[in-house]
């Protein structure tokens, strides 16, 4: 085999795509990934939307501005004074720019290390599948035709724009934009409260943007448990970040240096705001561009997703998509899971993708953790529930952390007690949550982890009494 033919070829090396690479390389085949994104130097930046503009450096600022906040208004009951207190934006967008090129680099090392062939390019079917596999023509800083006997596609997802209003990246932001602010502005508006908006929101907040945010929908976070939503909209609405709900928006307008929004506001009023900056979060659509996916045909549907089985099988043989470019939630870890696998599906494996225990988290402060079935779901699906919750308020270690804000709540199945959804609004619900995630992929019941021993004192002691409400039997509350 030459070495412009390879067993594997994935175009796209984000969470989906490097992760598959790397568990197609571990198990024995030749693989070559291509990724076109470059950074400003137009070096390599592999890691995607995740890596280079959404959860690394997003994650990099929330923990800056946490870090200010912390400092400015929550050092003082601790006994710690803090004079002079101030921030510098410029180091604060190095140091999420240096997590951003670590990361890169990591990715660059794994594909040494794991033998997998990385092009630097965007990558194109190039025709049918002939005796070696499907060509792939590969265009920018690196210009060949390469072989794949299985191809992955993973080229993910770009922001949504509301119509007349494309981004600028100065005063209409997407993702990117909003990551690279270099001023705090003074009046942030923000398009959409999902998770970017949100997150981004807050960030600015925290630095000391007046925020508003302008939502279409009349429910706050409607696919997370109402109960939870209501709690988070509530903590979030006293922090400083104005929600405003049944929001349409009639025109955005940019002028010389500040964006006009007008919109009907929930109670049918014509308004119009004035803001310096614009983040406009509503939605993320799947990227086939320059894919040519026309060129052999590959099944694309109405929304521009690739189409695909359970199993991320396209309508092509031997060719997979996975990730934000297929159906289910935009999420790096649902990206990865794919990537496993259909790696090992292409072994004559069984890989294992389960969207029942996907979790998903909203990293604002406090964080808002799910996973499986929200409470209004089990209501439409007419299924008999339990359900529990427990108050951060009534747990020691978040006392002692001065975080008591939140709640653990589980709902589990009224006559087998097992767990079918576990929400939380609280301290490190991200990393709170794995514990559910783990539960429900074992099946567990409610009380499974009401008798399981849980440190002292430690948040996930909430999660054990949560699962007790639900048979009413919690101890410290
Ligand atoms: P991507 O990460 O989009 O990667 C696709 C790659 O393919 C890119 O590098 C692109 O340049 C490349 N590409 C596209 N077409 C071609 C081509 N033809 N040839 C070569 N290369 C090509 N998810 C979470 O789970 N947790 C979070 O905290 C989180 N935070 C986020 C924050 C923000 C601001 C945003 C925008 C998203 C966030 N996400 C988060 C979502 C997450 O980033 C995506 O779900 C994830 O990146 C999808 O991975 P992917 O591999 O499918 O695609
Ligand atoms: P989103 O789907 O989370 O939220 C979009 C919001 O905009 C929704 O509430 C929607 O009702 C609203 N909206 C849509 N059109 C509108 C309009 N015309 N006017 C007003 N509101 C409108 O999408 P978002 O925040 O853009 O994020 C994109 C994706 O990135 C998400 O699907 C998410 O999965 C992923 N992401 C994940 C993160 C995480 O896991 N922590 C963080 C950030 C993004």
């Amino acid at each position: 085999m030459s070495n412009k033919q390879f067993d594997v070829v994935v175009i796209g090396a984000g969470p989906g795509g490097y992760i598959a690479a790397i568990r197609a390389a571990q198990l024995g085949f030749s693989v070559a990934c291509i990724d076109e994104w470059s950074n400003e130097a137009g070096k390599p930046a592999p890691g995607g939307t995740c890596t280079n503009v959404g959860c690394i450096p997003s994650k990099a600022l929330l923990q800056s501005s946490e870090h200010f906040e912390h400092a400015s208004h929550g050092f003082k009951e601790h006994g710690i004074n803090v004079e002079g207190l101030s921030f510098d934006v410029a180091q604060m967008l190095k140091r999420k720019n240096t997590v951003v090129k670590q990361n890169n680099d990591g990715i660059l090392f794994l594909f040494k290390k794991n033998k997998v062939t990385f092009f630097h390019g965007r990558g194109a079917f190039a025709g049918a599948a002939g005796a070696e596999g499907y060509p792939i023509a590969i265009s920018g800083p690196t210009t060949e035709t390469i072989t794949g006997k299985q191809i992955i596609v993973a080229t993910g997802s770009n922001p949504r724009a509301l119509p007349g209003a494309p981004f600028d990246e100065k005063l209409i932001l997407s993702n990117t934009g909003a990551l690279a602010i270099e001023e705090v502005p003074a009046n942030l508006g923000v398009i959409g409260a999902g998770v970017i908006g949100l997150e981004l929101g807050s960030v600015w907040r925290r630095l000391g943007s007046k925020v508003t945010v302008l939502e279409g929908l009349p429910t706050f976070l409607g696919a997370v448990d109402e109960q939870i939503a209501k709690e988070a909209q509530k903590l979030l609405t006293k922090q400083g970040l104005s929600i405003n709900l049944s929001c349409k928006i009639t025109k955005v307008e940019a002028g010389k240096n500040n964006v006009t929004v007008e919109y009907t506001d929930a109670k049918g009023e014509a308004q119009k705001a004035t803001f310096d900056k614009l983040i406009v979060s509503i939605g993320r659509t799947a990227n086939t561009i320059g894919l040519g996916a026309d060129k052999v045909g590959l099944a694309v549907d109405e929304r521009g997703m690739i189409t695909v089985d359970h199993d991320c099988k396209t309508n092509l043989p031997n060719v997979w998509a996975i990730g934000d470019v297929v159906r289910g939630p935009m999420l790096a870890h649902k990206a990865e899971e794919e990537g496993v696998a259909v790696a090992e599906r292409i072994a004559g494996q069984h890989g294992h993708t389960n969207f029942n225990t996907l979790p998903s988290v909203i990293y604002t402060h406090p964080e808002i953790a799910s996973v499986g079935k929200t409470e209004q779901q089990l209501k439409a699906e007419g299924v008999a529930y339990k359900a529990g919750t427990f108050p951060f308020l009534a747990n020691g270690r978040a006392r002692a952390l001065g975080d008591t804000n939140g709640m653990v709540k589980f709902l589990a199945d009224a006559t087998t007690d097992e767990i079918l959804g576990v929400h939380i609004v609280g301290p490190m619900a991200s990393e709170l949550i794995s514990e559910a995630v783990v539960a429900m992929e074992f099946k567990a019941s409610a009380e499974d982890i009401a008798r399981i021993c849980h440190a002292h004192p430690s948040l996930s002691e909430a999660t054990k009494e949560a699962a007790l409400a639900v048979d009413k039997r919690t101890l410290n509350f």
